[in-house]
C-alpha cells in the first residue's frame, strides 16, 4: 500500500535494527484519513471471505480494525490485556508471550461476542514474532468460529511471525512489509504486482 509506505518513510523513526517507531500516525497519535484507507484496503483484500467479525487486540489494533469494520459492515471485538470489572463471564483466554518484556500475559474476550457461527478476520498493527496473532487465533479456535485470515498494517518480514503463520496455511495480508531496519533505514520487500 503506497500511501502507508510513504507515511512510514516520511514519519517513521528507526529506533534500532528491530524496532520502528510510528507514533505520529499509528501507535500514539492516529491519522484518521490514513486509517480510513487502511480499512478500505483490508476490506478489499478480504471481500470474498464472508467475514462476520473482526478480532483485534487493544490498543493499537483498534483504529485500523474499526475502519475495516466500517467498510465490511461488521462489528469489531478487541481482546483485553487488563482485567475488566465487567468482563467476567464466559471468557475465552490465551497467553501471549512478549519478547520485549520477556513475560507471558493473558488476553481475554467474552464468548458473548464471538460465536461458532462467526467468520473472523484478525487485524493488528504490527507483526513481529507473531505471538499476538497466535493468541488471537487461539481465542478464535476456542469460540469455534472460522478463521478467514489475518490483516497486518506493518509486517517486519525479517522476523519469524509472518512465515510461521503462512506455513500454518493462514491467509496473511500485510499492507507494508519491511525487509530490514539496518543502518537506521527502512527497506521494504519487493511487491509482485500482476
Ligand atoms: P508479536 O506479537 O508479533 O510477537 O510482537 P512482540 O511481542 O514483539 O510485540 C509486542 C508489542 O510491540 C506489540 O504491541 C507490538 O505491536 C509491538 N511491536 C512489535 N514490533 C514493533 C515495532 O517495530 N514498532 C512498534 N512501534 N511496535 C512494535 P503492544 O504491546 O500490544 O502495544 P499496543 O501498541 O497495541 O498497545
Ligand atoms: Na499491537
Ligand atoms: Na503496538
Amino acid at each position: 500500500m503506497q500511501l502507508l509506505k510513504q507515511k512510514i518513510k516520511d514519519e517513521g523513526t528507526v529506533l534500532n535494527d528491530q524496532v520502528l517507531k510510528v507514533d505520529s500516525f499509528l501507535n500514539h497519535q492516529i491519522d484518521p484519513v490514513l486509517m480510513q484507507e487502511i480499512g478500505r484496503e483490508f476490506a478489499y483484500r478480504f471481500k470474498n471471505e464472508e467475514i462476520t467479525k473482526i478480532l483485534t487486540l487493544e490498543s493499537s489494533g483498534i483504529a485500523p480494525s474499526v475502519m475495516t469494520g466500517l467498510f465490511l459492515g461488521v462489528p469489531v471485538v478487541f481482546a483485553r490485556k487488563r482485567k475488566s470489572l465487567t468482563l467476567t463471564e464466559n471468557l475465552l483466554t490465551a497467553n501471549v508471550y512478549s519478547f520485549t518484556k520477556q513475560e507471558e500475559n493473558p488476553i481475554a474476550v467474552s464468548g458473548s461476542h464471538l460465536k461458532n457461527s462467526d467468520c473472523v478476520l484478525i487485524i493488528d498493527d504490527f507483526l513481529a514474532n507473531g505471538q499476538a496473532a497466535k493468541g488471537l487465533m487461539e481465542i478464535t479456535k476456542q469460540s469455534g468460529a472460522k478463521l478467514a485470515g489475518i490483516g497486518i498494517v506493518i509486517e517486519k518480514a525479517f522476523q519469524d511471525g509472518g512465515s510461521e503463520l503462512r506455513d500454518l496455511g493462514v491467509k496473511v495480508e500485510s499492507l507494508a512489509r519491511i525487509s530490514s531496519l539496518a543502518n537506521r533505514e527502512v527497506s521494504f520487500t519487493e511487491e509482485v504486482t500482476v
